[in-house]
């Protein structure tokens, strides 16, 4: 007999926390001791961001690295560098973080947003080409939760139309599709360093890329339009001061050296929780593309079907899940053409969007897979796929526990 469920006052599945995040140690103490006492502060001191950005490059199978403040400022410095202009269009997928379409607006151009697939929830390349126009420069592709986006029919779908692809690798540190790290398999790649991220500095980010002509247009948008042969007060381009700190590239660096064995254990609990909670009546975890070789997990996602917890609306379900010691979200509400910013059209002074497709109606968009994810999806974050199988055990304990006493959700 199953004990009362932990909403109800029963006792919980785990009392213990899950690893907490960032995971930090004396690496990164010293780290950063270094750079106060060296007194080189700024990247254009000292070497941390740059030893950073070879090192990250590296690791990702990439050429080159620019590290920036932010993840959204890598991915409008890259969109400025494929030469988005006024009213020039880019596909993106409505399932996402904000920045990945903000970033389109923020350099006036206009985001076409295209559904995702419901078993990866990356964009679905078979919808990309009936949104093409005439304007279209860009598609950025999501590599969503941390499972690559499928790179190969996306690229072959650029070069027929000659697009930049644009990665948004924000979730993705440490993927591979096809055995080779993401990031610079499209024309370019950002990540993020958010604090939530899977590599952190608290903020940061970085645009990849192998090709050198992006490479030097990224290196002077994020130094104030300069150039490496320039003096200081010369601008030649629209960028400005989005260089990282050497604080933050001396975290990045330690963090780094803790990079490659997390992933790989994210990787093996994901794949674990997948054929465990593949029981559960329910419950259905995301497939697996097929040339997804290492998922990093920055979430865990599994779609919830209220019909099989006698009809218990989701929110019951993961306040359930939650007072049983397994933090867990519903993630994003609705899809970003929802968002008020994008249904409004609420642009500001970044007026291309508005002017280059006055029939283009946000608040009109009809998105069948993206709204059914809004409804059904429940995240795990990232730092609790740092845990041992036992710890994925007492996840899979909790959500069979909820699934058992199902009538109990009922208020
Ligand atoms: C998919 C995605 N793209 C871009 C970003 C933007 O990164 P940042 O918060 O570093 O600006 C995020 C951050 O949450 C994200 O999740």
């Amino acid at each position: 007999m199953t004990s009362a469920l932990a909403i109800a006052g029963g006792p919980k599945v785990r009392e213990k926390p899950f690893p907490a995040w960032p995971i930090y140690g004396t690496e990164e103490e010293e780290a950063l001791l270094e750079v106060v006492r060296s007194g080189k502060w700024g990247r254009l001191a000292g070497d941390r961001v740059r030893t950073f950005e070879e090192a990250f490059a590296a690791y990702q199978d990439a050429r080159h690295g620019i590290a920036v403040t932010n993840g959204t400022v890598a991915l409008r410095l890259a969109l400025l560098a494929a030469g988005v202009e006024e009213g020039d269009e880019v596909i993106v997928p409505p399932y996402t973080f904000l920045a990945t379409a903000s970033a389109v607006v923020e350099v006036n151009g206009t985001p076409v947003f295209v559904d995702i697939e419901p078993d990866t929830c990356n964009i679905d390349p078979a919808k990309i080409e009936a949104a093409l126009t005439p304007r279209t420069r860009a598609i950025i592709p999501v590599h969503f939760a941390g499972q690559a986006a499928d790179l190969e029919r996306i690229t072959a779908i650029a070069r027929r139309h000659n697009l930049v692809v644009i990665e948004d690798a924000a979730h993705a540190h440490g993927a591979t599709y096809r055995g080779r790290k993401v990031g610079a398999i499209g024309d370019m790649g950002c990540f993020s360093f958010q604090s939530s991220k899977n590599l952190t500095a608290g903020e940061g980010g970085v645009i990849l890329t192998n090709a050198e002509h992006y490479e030097r247009l990224c290196r002077s948008l994020h130094n104030c339009g300069r150039l490496p042969e320039g003096i200081w007060y010369e601008h030649h381009l629209i960028g400005g001061n989005y260089r990282m700190t050497e604080f933050q590239g001396a975290v990045l660096l330690a963090q780094l050296a803790r990079l490659e064995e997390q992933t790989r254990t994210r990787d093996a609990n994901g794949r674990y929780l997948n054929a465990r909670l593949a029981e559960v009546p329910g419950i259905r975890s995301l497939a697996r593309g097929r040339d997804v070789t290492r998922h990093s997990y920055h979430l865990y996602i599994v779609r919830y079907d209220p019909a099989a917890f006698s009809g218990a609306p989701r929110a019951r379900f993961l306040a359930a899940l939650s007072a049983e010691g397994i933090p867990c979200s519903g993630g994003y509400p609705v899809g970003l053409y929802a968002q008020p910013l994008f249904a409004n059209r609420n642009f500001g002074p970044f007026g291309g969007a508005r002017r280059a497709r006055p029939d283009l109606r946000y608040d009109r968009a009809d998105f069948p897979v993206c709204e059914q994810t809004c409804a059904e999806a429940c995240w795990l974050s990232q730092s609790l796929l740092l845990g041992t199988r036992e710890d994925m055990d007492d996840i899979v304990r909790a959500v069979w526990k909820v699934y058992e006493q199902r009538e109990d959700l009922k208020t």
